[in-house]
């Protein structure tokens, strides 16, 4: 009898796993096409909007807020329609070499400060700026054998360091962070003449450059180089917008500066200004260019249409003769020239980037020689 209930239960557990793998093997039978209706009705999807996608106009598979696939939306030349007179109105950035600052110490103070510049007509972009002047900031013109006496303050709202590419100096020390609110100087033995970069060198560089944290140093040599009737300074740079700056200024796209997208290119921070505003010298008169190219990341192909350069001075190397009858030379970013054009017949003759896409977004000027009649329509 004991057998029994034993005997009986073991039916009775036969029964429930029969029932339990019968039930399982039904569900299973059931699963396996039911996922695979659902996984070939998933790959039709895909298909289908795959082939959507590539039938597609490429501007609407592009539409805003889409913007990390390429090309980025553009701001390039768009200005407001009043801009021609806007170009008039604005006030051309001095490009004249200012004079050698005095004493064998040259105190240079720059006071950072955040503040929204046009870097084309009607077109308004926050910037960090060295010393108020927006960008490029204050060119620092000095003598082989001076010493430099660099104060940075720091009035902006986030830590920044200026790099002066005329120094030979531990970076880590000198071209340290300054804290806002903070000032701190160093010195160095101004020992290689050339024109230089300068910029800060706070991470992201890329940002802080773009942001418009640059400008040019002149470091004379001892043995003076010839002497020539005007002297002007053009550092290049290029602006990446996230908006069009007309109705309130634009910010930085780091989108667009990782991957070379530029809206503006430009001489002295403002897009074709000395189109507006030439630049001038007499018939006959020897013209020294000092360029630098701040980039952030851009080279300048710097070329005078109408002319050939006298003297270059390659890489700004000052050490070996400068080379002679040459008609474009490549300014690296981060890198200088130095120019020499004699000019004798008058004439607009344009100064460029003869990488035409920069022309294209603001990279021009005009050297005005002597008073000639009509504009430009190069
Ligand atoms: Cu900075
Ligand atoms: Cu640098």
């Amino acid at each position: 009898m004991a057998v029994h209930p034993v005997s009986s239960s073991q039916p009775v557990l036969e029964s429930d796993s029969s029932v339990f793998f019968k039930v399982a093997t039904i569900l299973l039978g059931l699963t396996v096409p039911i996922v695979c209706f659902f996984a070939l009705m998933l790959w039709a999807d895909a298909r289908d909007a795959h082939e959507a996608v590539a039938a597609q106009p490429f501007a609407e598979t592009h539409a805003a807020g889409h913007n990390t696939a390429l090309p980025l939306n553009s701001f390039a030349g768009i200005v407001p329609p009043n801009a021609q007179a806007l170009a008039e109105a604005h006030k051309a950035s001095d490009a004249a070499l200012p004079p050698v600052l005095a004493g064998d110490v040259a105190k240079v103070k720059m006071t950072l400060k955040d503040m929204v510049v046009q870097v084309a007509p009607g077109v308004r972009y926050n910037t960090w700026a060295f010393d108020g002047h927006g960008a490029p900031g204050p060119v620092v013109h000095v003598r082989e054998g001076q010493t430099v006496e660099m104060t940075l303050v720091n009035g902006g709202a986030i830590p920044h360091s200026i790099d002066f590419h005329a120094a030979r100096i531990a970076p880590d020390l000198a071209f340290r962070d300054v804290a806002p609110g903070e000032s701190f100087t160093f010195r160095f033995k101004a020992i290689d003449p050339g024109v230089y970069m300068y910029h800060c060198g706070t991470k992201p560089v890329l940002a802080h450059i773009a942001n418009g944290m640059y400008g040019a140093i002149v470091v004379d040599p001892a043995k003076p180089l010839p002497p020539v009737d005007r002297e002007y300074v053009l550092v290049a740079s290029e602006w990446y917008m996230d908006a069009d700056g007309i109705k309130e200024p634009a910010n930085l796209s780091m989108e667009k500066a990782r991957t070379v997208q530029p809206d503006w290119t430009t001489f002295n921070g403002y897009a074709n200004q000395y189109v507006t505003h030439p630049l001038t010298a007499k018939p006959g008169e020897t013209t020294r260019f000092y360029v630098v190219a701040a980039g952030p990341t851009l080279d300048t192909n710097f070329h005078v249409v109408g002319t050939i350069f006298d003297r270059a001075w390659v890489n700004a190397d000052m050490k070996s003769p400068p080379q002679q009858g040459v008609q474009t030379v490549l300014v690296p970013a981060g890198g200088g020239g130095i120019f020499d054009v004699k000019v004798d017949q008058p004439g607009l003759y344009p100064f460029v980037s003869h990488a035409f896409a920069h022309v294209d977004l603001g990279q021009v000027g005009l050297l005005k020689v002597g008073n000639p009649k009509g504009t430009m329509s190069h």
